[in-house]
């Protein structure tokens, strides 16, 4: 078995990054977090700084070493998303306040220090909120660009259009500045956009496996799924809600339940309608490189089953 990929999750906690975070906890023998920085995106950095420390104790994993990040996007101003994710970012179960204290110093230095640290291509990164902090990180450091293994991410569509306005995706509507920056650092980059993820949608019987779990972490899951479900149920459809952030750490765990292509992707950052789309060459016809695995399929069975699989761990 190959070593476990070391990850820094960038996260913006939200009911599904939390759901990444203890999928990549429960996955030792694939995944080993090396730290989790916080970035301002679903809610302000004060709350999901304290929803990432909330999550790491629901795991009893107190000792993962969690950072505040940036608290606004490079240019704009912040947009929020209080209205699918709650007050707190991670409304639906009531769980205790967090006791580990944040990690001392700023998340984009710690990105950028471990960088320097580990050997070049042995840390991957995983974006599941705005690309705030990598790009802070890439300014900052631009001799850490060709280190980095890979970026898995979560953000942008492209059959999909948009989720928060009609041809963006939020995590890149938010800091279009900063994924442009991401999009063309030149690293390698897997990106799991909403093409994928509004075809892994809950379904009653998939929270009710959560729930079945028996455990604190299944019945937290299932209240988050559950809580979010209604809003995504309203602006969708009948369907269930899609659990977007937990696609990219399944990738990395089980890369045979995705199909994608290597396309070029190019971030719209000027756009009076269009800022934040990710414009994603899928019919290869402008003849730019290739600088993304974009994915655009994913076996949704397959994915919650892996799911319930690894949570039972917890
Ligand atoms: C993305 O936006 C956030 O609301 C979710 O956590 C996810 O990262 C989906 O568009
Ligand atoms: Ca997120």
């Amino acid at each position: 078995m190959p070593a476990p990929r070391r990850i820094i999750l960038d996260t913006d906690p939200g009911q599904d990054d939390a759901v990444a975070i203890l999928l990549a906890l429960a996955s030792p023998e694939e995944i080993e977090v090396l730290g989790i920085v916080a970035v301002a995106g679903n809610v302000p950095l004060a709350l999901t700084a304290r929803n990432a420390r909330i999550v790491c104790e629901l795991a009893g994993r107190r000792d993962i070493p969690v950072f505040a990040g940036c608290d606004r996007p490079l240019v704009r101003p912040l947009v929020t998303a209080e209205h699918v994710h709650g007050k707190t970012g991670l409304d639906g179960p009531v769980l205790p306040e967090p006791t580990m204290p944040l990690a001392p110093g700023h998340g984009v230095d710690f990105i950028v220090e471990t960088l320097r640290r580990e050997p070049p291509g042995t840390v991957t990164l995983v974006p599941i909120g705005p690309l705030t902090n990598i790009a802070a990180a890439f300014r900052k450091a631009p001799d850490i660009v060709p280190r980095v293994q890979e970026i898995v991410l979560m953000g942008g569509a492209y059959f999909e259009v948009g989720n928060i306005t009609p041809a963006a995706e939020f995590n890149i509507f938010v800091d279009p500045e900063a994924a442009d920056i991401v999009f063309r650092s030149g690293v390698p980059l897997t990106v799991m956009p909403l093409d994928v993820t509004h075809k892994a949608l809950t379904t009653p019987a998939r929270i009710a496996a959560f729930r079945d779990l028996g455990s604190e972490v299944g019945r937290a899951v299932a209240a988050w799924t559950d809580f979010f479900e209604r809003f995504d149920k309203a602006k969708y459809g009948g369907a269930g809600a899609p659990l977007h952030d937990p696609c990219t750490i399944a990738w990395l765990i089980r890369p045979g339940l995705f199909s994608g292509r290597h396309v070029n992707v190019v971030i719209e950052t000027k756009g009076e309608f269009t800022a934040g789309m990710t414009v994603a060459d899928w019919w290869r016809v402008s003849g730019r490189p290739a600088n993304a695995l974009f994915m655009g399929g994913i076996d949704a069975e397959g994915f919650y089953a892996l799911l319930t699989e690894r949570l039972a761990r917890l």
